[in-house]
């Protein structure tokens, strides 16, 4: 995909919405929830999109959300695209690009995963502070679009201190605990194998999963200021006696959501 290709998508959204959101979401498995409870939401099917792949997963919906929460203006991106569906990496730019183009300066990537961190429960929301590129893959190989970012980018400092500190507070404020810990991300479309997850763990993931790094690579390319949180749905392969499945993740991110539109309607609010 080339500047051109995500040009003609934020143009084709622009012409829709007439307006520039503040913040971008990518709203993971089941965390849809928060589109629901916004007022004027201006909806886009990603299929109406010129450029835009389709979106294959269950609980993902394939839809841009415009619509003000707690006075911001914000961009829902409901439905995203993983490396398993056998997309072309770049494709993954998608997301965080179209977010650039259109005017925002903040990027939040939420997710459904598995908690490898062994004092972690299903139902834990954790904050996102470092990632582990675990894919294999990278969504900013080939040609780089000098326009968008440089070709060597720092990824030190990729998860915002300033994100992370308000997200702190917000929990604090409304009495939603948080965990914080470093997210792994495997391809899928396999739940790992418990040998696996011990291995990540030595490496130093308190969770994993099969999405975010992508799209925090092109975010952090284009410059966009990140936050993360990932649902615990489950507990990682191999850690309970008992097979994993997508029901049980998209079960627990419903049980969660509450939580987690008020965590996200607290956070926005004092961006
Ligand atoms: N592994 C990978 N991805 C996931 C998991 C998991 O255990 N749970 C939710 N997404």
């Amino acid at each position: 995909m080339d500047y051109d290709d995500f040009k003609q998508m934020s143009d084709y959204i622009k012409s829709k919405i007439n307006d520039e959101p503040e913040v971008a979401i990518i709203l993971g498995s089941g965390l849809s929830g928060l589109a629901e409870e916004v007022k004027n939401p201006m909806k886009i099917s990603y299929e109406k999109v010129p450029n835009m792949p389709k979106v294959t997963v269950e609980g993902h919906k394939g839809e841009f959300i415009f619509c003000d929460i707690e006075g911001k203006k914000v961009l829902l991106m409901s439905g995203r695209f993983h490396l398993y569906e056998g997309h072309k990496p770049d494709v993954l730019r998608i997301l965080p690009y179209v977010s650039k183009l259109l005017g925002a300066k903040i990027f939040i990537a939420t997710n459904a995963a598995g908690g490898v961190n062994l004092s972690f429960k299903p139902g834990d929301l954790m904050v996102i502070k470092d990632h582990i590129n675990y894919s294999f893959s990278n969504p900013m190989m080939g040609e780089n679009i000098p326009k968008m970012g440089d070709r060597f980018f720092d990824m030190s400092m990729a998860y915002s201190k300033r994100l992370i500190d308000i997200l702190r507070q917000s929990g604090k404020e409304n009495d939603i605990a948080l965990k914080e810990g470093v997210y792994l991300m495997y391809s899928g479309p396999n739940y790992e194998t418990p040998s696996e997850i011990k291995a990540f763990r030595i490496l130093g993931a308190d969770a994993v999963g099969m999405s975010t790094v992508p799209e925090v690579l092109a975010a952090r390319h284009c410059g966009l200021e990140i936050c993360g949180i990932s649902c615990i749905t489950n507990m990682a392969a191999g850690i309970l006696e008992k097979p994993l499945n997508h029901e049980e993740v998209i079960q627990t991110s419903n049980m969660v959501k509450d939580k987690f539109v008020e965590l996200m309607k607290a956070f926005i609010k004092k961006l």
